[in-house]
């Protein structure tokens, strides 16, 4: 890891309970990598952290983008498993990776709700409640970082999300376009990619067990069972009951868990990497079994590095990098309580927010892993099917295009676009498609933000 030799460029001291101090901005000396706190509301403060690309060519023709990507969770670090586990310069072990979208764009990572990663709230009362309150805290972050630098305003913004992130990306978007037109905002927004997102919760509850009944992953009872659970989800939804809806997923998801000896929702080729006794501590509360969602983000660890520890590092070297991190402050992959406060929103949809981008000409980019389950392709396509886009017939009527990567003549994926949206079907991956394909992933996102920078690169 590069020496930390931070600067303090702006200090603003505040007492908080813990003695805590929150300094705005620093970063490296040679000005490649920025970091800082922005209080987004009073008390609520969000951690950033900007790498600009050694890449960058500056073409007014050809502008230079930056990527910022959103995680799921909700309340999973994006500072953490976005930027060290799956496409930030550096992995766990600190070690150079080869496939990371630096190459191709300044990189962008938020720990977005506060209270995620190394974010954090003064109060418990402001965590938010609804992905609008996500998507506005963020808008401020960005109003924050873009109207100080008239050289970053030229930068289009592309948002990328993972998983429930993606149900952000289209608030924040939202958010981003109004503030855009009201004169808050210096920025110019180069459109939103949703990577296996959770958009519209009914069509993914939907899709599990036919998918897994045609992988031999369930049977008949089971899928019997999964749809029964499946249609309550849909009368709660149908009725309000976003709350409720939230605790018959968790059910829903045990269910599949037990019908198919714990496949993993995240690559239904796998077992999931749950341990017998974390289920059965799901059994005891609802509250304990929305976690599941995280449980399954620290299997990715295991699963995608051999060695580095993601919190010995975030805790370790990477906060004494950072310096400006409270001390008595423990960085988390998940947090239960942004999680838990969200619960009356996870449920709810996001389709109509997708329409709304399209039709105000947004470039809408989906991606789906092939293997993924909790986001299954599968109810992806049930939901964009259920857009109003006036364009969605032809769309879906277009023949796709195959994809390769490098020399390889191997089919990684599919490709449709049709105006403003394209869709990729990312063959091999599961959940984490960055992770599972960097190669075809990296030519996606440099499809996706235009980059100027050369595929030799
Ligand atoms: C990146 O590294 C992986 C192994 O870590 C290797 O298989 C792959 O070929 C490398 N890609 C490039 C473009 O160097
Ligand atoms: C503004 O952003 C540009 C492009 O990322 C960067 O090169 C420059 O150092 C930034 N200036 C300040 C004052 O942060
Ligand atoms: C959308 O993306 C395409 C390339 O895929 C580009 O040609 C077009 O200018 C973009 N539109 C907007 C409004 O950014």
């Amino acid at each position: 890891m590069r020496r930390a030799s931070a600067y303090v460029t702006l200090l603003s001291l505040l007492l908080l309970g813990y003695g805590w101090m929150d300094i705005a901005a620093t970063g490296t000396k040679d000005g490649s990598e920025e970091w800082g706190y922005v209080e987004v509301r009073p008390k609520a403060h969000m951690f950033w952290w900007l790498y600009r690309s050694p890449n960058r060519v500056d073409d007014p023709s050809k502008p230079w983008p930056v990527i910022l990507w959103l995680q799921g969770g909700p309340g999973a670090s994006g500072v953490g498993i976005g930027n060290f586990e799956e496409i930030g310069p550096l992995d766990t072990n600190l070690k150079p990776r080869n496939s990371t979208w630096l190459q191709k764009a300044d990189l962008l990572f938020v720990d977005s709700p506060v209270g995620t990663g190394y974010s954090f709230v003064e109060d418990p009362k402001l965590f938010v409640k609804t992905d609008e309150e996500a998507g506005i805290d963020l808008c401020a972050l960005l109003i924050r970082i873009f109207n100080r630098n008239e050289s970053l305003q030229k930068s289009p913004l592309y948002i990328v999300a993972e998983s429930y992130g993606g149900k952000h990306a289209v608030t924040l978007a939202l958010s981003v376009l109004k503030a855009i037109e009201s004169g808050k905002l210096k920025l110019k927004l180069g459109g939103v990619a949703l990577g296996d997102s959770w958009i519209s919760p009914e069509d993914f509850v939907f899709s599990w067990a036919p998918l897994l009944k045609d992988v031999s992953r369930l049977d008949d009872n089971g899928v019997e069972k999964s749809n029964s659970v499946a249609e309550k989800i849909r009368q709660q939804l149908r009725s309000g009951q976003y709350t409720e809806a939230t605790t018959s997923w968790s059910d829903l998801e045990r269910l599949i868990s037990s019908s198919s000896n714990s496949v993993d929702f995240y690559n239904f080729l796998l077992d999931s990497g749950m341990d017998p006794l974390s289920v059965e501590a799901v059994e005891l509360a609802p509250e304990v079994s929305m976690k599941k969602y995280a449980r399954y983000l620290s299997y990715l660890k295991t699963s995608a590095s051999d060695a580095g520890d993601l919190d010995t590092l975030m805790n370790g070297a990477v906060k004494r990098k950072l310096r400006i991190i409270p001390a008595k402050f423990r960085w988390g992959e998940q947090s239960g309580s942004v999680f838990s406060s969200l619960q009356g929103d996870f449920m709810r949809p996001r389709i109509a927010e997708v329409d709304e981008l399209l039709a105000k000409g947004v470039n809408v980019t989906i991606y789906n892993g092939q293997l993924d389950l909790i986001c299954a392709t599968k109810g992806t396509e049930a939901w964009v099917e259920k857009l109003k886009w006036e364009g969605l017939k032809t769309f879906l009527n277009m023949e796709r295009k195959p994809l390769y990567c490098g020399k390889g003549t191997v089919t990684k994926g599919f490709k449709r676009s049709y105006k403003n949206l394209h869709f990729y079907w990312i063959l091999g991956a599961g959940h984490f498609v960055p992770v599972d394909q960097p190669c075809v992933s990296l030519d996606m996102v440099t499809a996706i933000t235009q980059s100027p920078a050369s595929a030799s690169t």
